[in-house]
């Protein structure tokens, strides 16, 4: 019985799911031991045999629903040959953009240049066998943040910045849908089962300008990869009450709610669709009985819908391995 399947797709299934944002990552000594040898981050997610290990590292320890593909949205600006480099403090900084050079890449280029991205999901499926593999990319809107801004956008940040050559933006977006959409397919190909789209920075757009660049781009992906029959979820991190617009208008199958959606508020507006996560991941930081109590709150919320448990947002790096085991097993045991 596959239970992730069956309640993403909105089937009757016994026992909730569960998987974490991020649950290969920093928190594990088993990752930090392989990073502290691969000092270059991309050429870590280019080794299929690498991200074969980390990928598996989480589903050693702790009885999760599924794997996550071990890899970064930033891939698809370094498959289209803008330069892209994680400095100290692990904050991505990208080179200068070139329009000219991104529209130019073609599909052989860009596979050309990630192929090992998808060798490695080829080598997670075998050794998985029929277990669930996600396969991710980042929404259109977010990528283009990162590629125009060449900088996280949480120190430096303006919108007007990033859309006032309007013909450079267009042409970007088309760009970057078309490769998303890409490298969707190379990864059902090689083996990922289900995709999430990550819009991490919707929630920096006006919302004026949500219905440009987040739904339509999103309804974009969605339709693409439903068209391929595989299911798809979305997270449209910090765009408050609209994730209920989103909803209805992009219509994935189950949709990512982060930290600042009320759940109540969620179980009431967010309808024909299963909903995952929600819980801070500020609160794995707290001792047990604290940490029991809000994940008990959730399950609780939405005993009634198709719900996959996971957090609001990644896994924090100062979270005790112990703890993704503790809550993992209160999900497991939920009644
Ligand atoms: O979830 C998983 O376990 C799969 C792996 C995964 C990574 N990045 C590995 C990673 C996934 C799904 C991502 C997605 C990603 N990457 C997003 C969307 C999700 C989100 O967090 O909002 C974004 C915005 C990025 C871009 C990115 N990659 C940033 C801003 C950073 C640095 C800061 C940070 O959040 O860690 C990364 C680096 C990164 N990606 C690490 C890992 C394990 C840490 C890198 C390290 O060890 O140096």
């Amino acid at each position: 019985m596959n239970r992730l399947i069956n309640c993403i797709t909105n089937k009757k299934s016994s026992g909730i799911p569960v998987w974490f944002m991020r649950q290969a990552g920093r928190y594990l000594p088993e990752f930090r031991e392989i990073r502290k040898k691969n000092p270059n981050f991309i050429k870590l997610c280019l080794d299929k045999k690498l991200v074969k290990d980390i990928t598996i590292q989480p589903l050693n320890r702790f009885n999760l629903d599924a794997a996550i593909i071990f890899s970064d949205i930033l891939m698809i600006p370094y498959g289209l040959g803008q330069k892209v480099e994680f400095k100290k403090g692990y904050v991505p900084e990208l080179g200068e953009l070139e329009l000219n050079k991104i529209i130019n890449t073609t599909q052989e280029n860009f596979i050309n240049k990630i192929q090992p991205v998808y060798d490695g999901i080829k080598e997670v499926r075998k050794e998985i066998k029929n277990k669930n593999l996600i396969g991710f990319v980042g929404a259109p809107w977010t990528l283009l943040v990162y590629m125009i801004n060449r900088q996280s956008p949480k120190k430096n940040f303006n919108f007007e910045n990033i859309i006032k050559d309007q013909s450079l933006t267009n042409k970007l977006l088309r760009k970057v849908e078309e490769t998303i959409c890409l490298h969707v397919d190379k990864q059902i190909e090689a083996g990922a089962n289900i995709i999430q789209i990550f819009d991490s920075w919707a929630g920096l757009l006006p919302k004026e300008e949500l219905d440009k660049y987040c739904f339509k781009p999103n309804l974009k992906i969605v339709n693409h990869i439903k068209s391929k029959n595989i299911p798809v979820i979305c997270f449209p991190k910090g765009i408050g009450k609209s994730y209920a617009d989103f909803n209805s208008i992009v219509r994935p199958d189950c949709i990512n709610i982060d930290y600042e959606v009320d759940p109540i508020w969620a179980k009431q507006n967010l309808n024909k669709v299963s909903i995952q996560g929600g819980l801070d991941p500020k609160i794995l930081l707290k001792n047990n009985n604290d940490i029991k109590k809000e994940v008990e709150n959730y399950l609780n919320i939405f005993s009634e819908k198709s719900y996959i448990f996971n957090l609001g947002h990644g896994v924090l790096p100062e979270t005790k391995p112990e703890t993704i085991e503790f809550v993992t097993n209160l999900v497991r045991n939920k009644k």
